[in-house]
């Protein structure tokens, strides 16, 4: 009986941590205890600050140094259908980058600017200089439903249900746009492994959008 309550117990407590209690924790971006984070203000604060944020579009309260990149080399290939479209990384995948591409120092918030800790290896984004998004799933334009009547292989953003509450459009993209957050949620939301917003099982999160 008594072990059956502590069992009942548990249970409690992991539904509720699964539940989001604390869904950033013991992620790859729970920076809490990484020796490179300042001994204060490390949890959000590597990201986010109250005060003082640093003044960017689609950038909450941001404190994180941004990335330098001016160009990147994007994505292109003969059937891609975005081309016209396509920008240097905008809104919330400029912030990724920040510490994705490798050209700012993890460290490098709340006004630090000498940190040594660099993203340098598979988590790195932009190959070895940082600034190629070419072999990468384009990100940063528009996917409209006129594109996917264009392409013929990809579902209509407004109409179709992305599972996750609503459409494709309201719950992946930004101002009808592909970023970085279309697939992953930099919170764990979903508490889905690599931080995305639903299972690749089967292709599950391809198959959301492309209609292969
Ligand atoms: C690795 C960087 C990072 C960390 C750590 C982080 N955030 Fe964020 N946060 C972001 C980014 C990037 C966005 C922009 C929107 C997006 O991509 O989801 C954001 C958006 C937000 C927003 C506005 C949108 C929303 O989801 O409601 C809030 C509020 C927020 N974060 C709170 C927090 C809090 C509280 C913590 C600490 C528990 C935290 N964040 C930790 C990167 C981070
Ligand atoms: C403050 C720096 C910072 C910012 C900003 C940031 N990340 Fe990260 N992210 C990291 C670090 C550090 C890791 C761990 C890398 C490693 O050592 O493998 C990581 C890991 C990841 C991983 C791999 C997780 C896994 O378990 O495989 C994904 C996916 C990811 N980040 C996506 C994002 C996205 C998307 C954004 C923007 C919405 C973002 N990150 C913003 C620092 C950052
Ligand atoms: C179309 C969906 C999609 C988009 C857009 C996307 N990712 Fe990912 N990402 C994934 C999937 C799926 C994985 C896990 C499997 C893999 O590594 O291929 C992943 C893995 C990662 C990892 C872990 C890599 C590793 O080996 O440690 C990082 C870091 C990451 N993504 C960051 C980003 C950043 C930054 C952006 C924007 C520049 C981005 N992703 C855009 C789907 C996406
Ligand atoms: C949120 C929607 C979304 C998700 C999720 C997504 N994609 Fe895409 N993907 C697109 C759109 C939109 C394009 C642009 C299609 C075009 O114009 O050819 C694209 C382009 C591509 C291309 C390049 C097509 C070309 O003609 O060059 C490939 C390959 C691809 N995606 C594979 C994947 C794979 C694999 C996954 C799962 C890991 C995935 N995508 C997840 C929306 C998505």
């Amino acid at each position: 009986m008594k072990f059956f309550k502590h069992y009942l117990m548990m249970m409690i407590l992991f539904a509720f941590m699964q539940g989001g209690y604390s869904q950033i924790a013991g992620t790859a971006h729970d920076f809490s205890t990484e020796s490179w984070s300042p001994t204060t203000n490390r949890g959000c604060g590597v990201c986010h600050t109250t005060h003082q944020s640093i003044s960017m579009i689609s950038a909450p309260l941001w404190n994180h140094e941004t990335t330098v990149v001016a160009g990147y080399t994007l994505y292109n290939s003969p059937t891609f259908d975005g081309t016209s479209t396509i920008t240097d990384p905008g809104a919330s995948s400029r912030l990724c980058l920040s510490c994705h591409d490798g050209t700012v120092a993890l460290e490098n918030f709340s006004g630090i600017t000498n940190g040594t800790n660099f993203i340098d290896h598979s988590a790195r984004i932009g190959g070895v200089a940082g600034n190629d998004l070419s072999t990468d799933h384009p990100i940063s334009f528009d996917y409209t439903d006129a594109l996917a009547t264009s392409d013929g292989g990809l579902f209509p953003p407004t109409t179709t249900n992305s599972g996750l509450g609503s459409s494709i459009d309201n719950d992946m993209l930004f101002a009808s746009r592909m970023e970085c957050a279309s697939c992953h949620d930099v919170h764990n939301r979903f508490g889905v492994m690599h931080l995305l917003k639903m299972s690749n099982a089967n292709s599950e999160l391809c198959l959301t959008c492309h209609n292969k």
